[in-house]
């Protein structure tokens, strides 16, 4: 196979420098690691190793495959030793000036057909570009952590890059087992544009008072499938990256309120509780787990109240279905009992603004959250409002609701549904809102 690079450099030994050394390493390329630090680029270049010798041990990798790998990842003790590469990926600190003055300095290094790619995360790729005298040779490279697990790569294209270079490194991408995907370059490319629904949204959410990081995590992970939430990824990028990755995308989007970053972040990063390379973060780690907090045990109840489901719930033939499976006494009528725990299943509504649009007693309003089919959800979300009374939340989230004769997955599935309390403030705004328009509030259909 002729490979796209036969010499690459990769500057920055830290998690994403490592990360691309070893990939570029496998896909047979001769790889120079190089770090301001000595001792990074040796470290990273051990942590590579033993990453291939425990393969080797878990029958993953043959030994003489990982002897070829091994003979390919080397150290550079200086940027003079990179003047040969015909590819320099730079992983280093994301700052702008840094990156702009590295990229100047190998730029009188290396030869005109040398690429240059930088991984930054959130930096503009035309910008750091306009410091150089050969932009059509520079483009944006961005991988995700940790790089041999996270197959994809984004090529950037800057607005004076030689579309020859996305197509060479698209080419490398795919020899190194990843699937390179073209990416404009506009603040955050793709995937950390989108991140600003999950991990700035989630630091709303936290600060808010609606739910805890651990909560939000277990949902995320548990009810919607992401193999992350976002706690435990801010831990995993750590804060030191994303927190400036948050500033610099809300200010290149020109103070965009939906991407305003948080202080909690702000605070955590100045603090160095910045995600699990240093043991802590949103969550203490030891021996590189993280520590968790026991989840609040499952309330005991003796009695029952009969349950009535709204009419306008989502998916109400799959929630009437899930409460028969799990024996849970049905109301048929119009409106509930004086008596019943009363279910909603609204999609982008409260359950404040619920009950006060279709008349109910919030007091023994419940919602539960039906985005998901049950197919695709391990657990099933629980909401409060600020008047439900402690016995009907008790109700809707016991155990014994959940009788032994159930298939196990259906019992833990609901035995672990959790409790959102919404503020105060929300229902005043709720009531207020409802008030004046409430049809305007609540589908009809
Ligand atoms: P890191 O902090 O783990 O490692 C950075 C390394 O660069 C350190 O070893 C440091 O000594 C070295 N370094 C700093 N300035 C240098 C210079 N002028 N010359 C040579 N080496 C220098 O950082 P990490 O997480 O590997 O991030 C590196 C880049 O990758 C950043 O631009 C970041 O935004 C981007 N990135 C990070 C991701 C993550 O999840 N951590 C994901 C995708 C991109």
């Amino acid at each position: 196979m002729n490979i796209a690079f036969n010499k690459v450099a990769v500057i920055g030994a830290g998690a994403m420098g490592r990360g691309i050394a070893q990939i570029a390493a496998q896909a047979g390329s001769l790889v120079f690691l190089y770090d301001t630090q000595a001792e990074a680029s040796l470290k990273a270049k051990e942590a590579v190793y033993q990453v291939w010798d425990s393969l080797v041990v878990k029958g993953r990798l043959e030994a003489g495959t990982v002897a070829n790998y091994k003979t390919n990842l080397k150290t550079a003790s200086s940027l003079q030793d990179l003047k040969d590469c015909e590819l320099i990926v730079e992983a280093i600190v994301e700052r702008l000036d840094i990156k702009k003055s590295l990229f100047v300095e190998l730029e009188n290094l290396v030869p005109e057909t040398t690429v240059l790619v930088t991984n930054t995360s959130s930096l503009s790729v035309t910008a750091i570009a306009a410091a150089l005298k050969r932009p059509a040779q520079f483009a944006g490279y961005h991988f995700f952590n940790p790089v041999p697990l996270m197959k994809v790569v984004e090529v950037i294209a800057g607005l004076k890059t030689n579309p020859e270079v996305c197509i060479r490194l698209t080419e490398f991408a795919k020899q190194m087992g990843h699937t390179a995907v073209q990416a404009h370059d506009t603040p955050g490319f793709i995937v950390n544009h989108a991140g600003r629904g999950y991990g700035t949204e989630a630091l709303r959410i936290v600060s808010e008072g609606v739910a805890d990081f651990a909560t939000i995590d277990r949902i995320l992970r548990d009810q919607v499938g992401f193999k992350l939430g976002p706690f435990e990824l801010f831990d995993l990028t750590a804060l030191d990256v994303s927190h400036p990755v948050m500033e610099s995308i809300y200010n290149q989007y020109y103070q965009e309120p939906r991407y305003r970053p948080s202080v909690i972040t702000a605070q955590r990063l100045a603090g160095g509780v910045v995600g699990k390379k240093v043991g802590e973060g949103f969550y203490k780690y030891t021996d590189g787990k993280a520590v968790v907090a026991p989840e609040p045990a499952v309330p005991q109840v003796k009695e029952f109240p009969p349950v009535w489901v709204s009419p306008r719930a989502t998916r109400r033939l799959e929630l009437l279905q899930l409460l028969k499976d799990l024996g849970a006494t049905l109301e048929t009528g119009a409106s509930p009992s004086p008596h019943a725990l009363t279910l909603v299943a609204p999609l982008g509504f409260d359950v404040t603004t619920v009950a006060v649009v279709e008349r109910l007693d919030p007091a023994r309003t419940i919602g539960i959250d039906m985005l998901f089919d049950d197919a695709a959800t391990k657990r099933r979300v629980l909401a409060t409002n600020p008047a439900t009374r402690s016995d009907m939340r008790d109700a809707a989230h016991a155990d014994a609701y959940w009788p032994p004769t159930l298939p196990p997955d259906l019992t833990c599935a609901m035995q672990h549904m959790l409790c959102l309390q919404k503020m105060g403030k929300l229902s005043a705004w709720c009531e207020t809102a409802a008030a004046s328009s409430p049809n305007a509030l609540w589908p009809t259909s």
